[in-house]
């Protein structure tokens, strides 16, 4: 078997950047490593192009009466910028403390590498193992998997599978592992306004019209109440109850608020009534201001109406909320409320269904729940104890993985996420890195649960 930290060192070494385009190097050569480590472990792997990023297809074990699991990870990265706050270069992996450092090494190499080195390890001690393992590597989730729904169109037939297994969701601490049971889903817009033709001298022309940037934020001073709720009517309609089991799970993670706030470097929190921040990241929607601009952002001052002010929004969705229906009471909103001085369009950027599974023997488990899935989470619940000395806890999380809920759209596939990132591993910001005790827990824990599932 390979070294699993080696091989995750030479995988975080292709910048594997996938909204950049001059990346495309670094992306080949992400997709290959993977690939053929996948290959070096006994499976037949294919790279399947796609419009943009190839995904990496690969199968063992063809009989159909074996459960089928698909395991899913993505080798694409998100951008390594700002290169000056990086302690060590994002793409020279370095190891410090018990952790490695890179870009993707948490999001989502580390994890991913978890998996292939447990079904390394497992394949070795039985080689006919009766389990079918379809790995599913894609290039293009930190840009909302624009290929990924008519991937999985038009390659179903070979994704009849029992349930869908990934590492791509968090973990308080160390010793305590989450099975995520529910992601956040998302829908992104820009919002662009404009008053004159051109930009003009404010002297010359100031405070005959409305100043784009003035009508932007009073637009956006709309969308929230004092008390920190979204205003917006209808934005709460469908937000799903959340169940005595979540809230008596979510009360077992044991973290601290303050901690929490010291962690954040924030004065105070700012959550719905009724809501602790714990519970509003998982069980409640948010519209955020990513992004604002207009104007003149240079050194010292310039004396200039802008012509045009834009804004970058995205809400976070809860289970049961649709991306289009809230798409359609946003904008409604805004095309109310907008000042009718100015004109503006709204550019819609891409959304991703939220996703919710319950694991078994809860008071809303569905009934016709796979036995293979039950079986997994089972599986999960007492390999995590094994290994990592607790039992997990079932929490929904903030953050969003989109292709979760297509899975179960076009697949009716439901998702077993083994959460093993840390909050200190730093996603999508400088010096990312990964626990690697965490992850040798996560390489045992993992093979214990593919082995309960083959019966072995
Ligand atoms: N792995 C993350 C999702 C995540 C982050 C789950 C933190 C749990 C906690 C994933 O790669 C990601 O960053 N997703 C994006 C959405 C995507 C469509 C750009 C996100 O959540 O912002
Ligand atoms: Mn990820």
């Amino acid at each position: 078997m390979f070294d699993p930290v080696e091989k995750l060192k030479e995988f975080v070494r292709f910048p594997s950047v996938s909204t950049d385009s001059s990346f495309k190097e670094g992306m080949r050569g992400a997709r290959e490593f993977v690939a053929g480590l996948i290959k070096s472990i006994g499976f037949e792997v294919e790279i399947v192009p796609t419009g943009l990023h190839p995904i990496v297809l690969a199968h063992r074990g063809g009989d159909p009466k074996w459960p089928h699991v698909v395991i899913y990870g993505h080798y694409d990265v998100q951008p390594a910028d700002p290169l000056n706050l990086w302690k060590t270069p994002a793409f020279e992996p370095e190891i410090r403390d018990g952790r490695i450092y890179g870009r993707g090494t948490a999001d989502n190499k580390g994890p991913l590498m978890t998996h292939i080195a447990a079904v390394g390890n497992l394949l070795e001690k039985h080689p006919d193992l009766p389990l079918r393992i379809t790995f599913l590597v894609e290039g293009e989730e930190e840009m909302g998997s624009p290929s990924f729904q008519s991937f999985l169109e038009k390659y179903q037939n070979r994704l009849k599978a029992d349930f869908v297994y990934l590492s791509d969701t968090g973990i308080p601490r160390e010793d305590q592992v989450v099975i995520t049971c529910g992601l956040r889903g998302l829908m992104l817009f820009d919002l662009v306004v404009t008053s004159a033709k051109g930009d003009l001298h404010s002297g010359m022309h100031g405070g005959v019209f409305k100043n784009p940037i003035q009508a932007i934020a009073d637009l956006c001073a709309t969308l929230h109440t004092p008390d920190g709720k979204v205003n917006i009517p209808g934005f709460y309609d469908d937000v799903l109850d959340v169940e005595p089991w979540e809230r008596a799970e979510l009360a077992q993670m044991g973290q601290s608020q303050e901690h929490y706030r010291e962690f954040l470097g924030v004065p105070a929190f700012y959550t719905p009534p009724g809501y602790t921040p714990f519970e509003a990241i998982r069980f409640l929607p948010t519209l955020e201001f990513n992004g604002i601009g207009g104007g003149y952002q240079g050194e010292g001052s310039k004396t200039v109406i802008p012509s045009k002010a834009f804004v970058k929004i995205s809400c976070r969705l809860v289970p049961n909320q649709k991306p289009e229906k809230i798409r359609r009471v946003v904008y409604e909103a805004i095309k109310q409320r907008m000042p009718r001085d100015v004109t503006f369009e709204l550019v819609d950027q891409h959304s991703g269904t939220p996703y919710v599974v319950v694991p078994p023997d809860r008071s809303n488990t569905p009934k016709d729940q796979s036995p293979v899935l039950a079986h997994a989470f089972r599986a999960a619940d007492k390999a995590i104890a094994d290994v990592f000395g607790k039992k997990p806890l079932y929490l929904r999380e903030g953050g969003s993985v989109p292709i979760i809920a297509d899975i179960k759209r076009v697949l009716g596939l439901d998702s077993v996420l083994f959460g093993l990132f840390l909050p200190e591993d730093n996603l999508h910001a400088p010096n990312e890195s990964f626990n690697l005790s965490v992850m040798e827990k996560g390489i045992r824990a993992s093979e214990k649960i593919l082995a309960s599932l083959a019966g072995v």
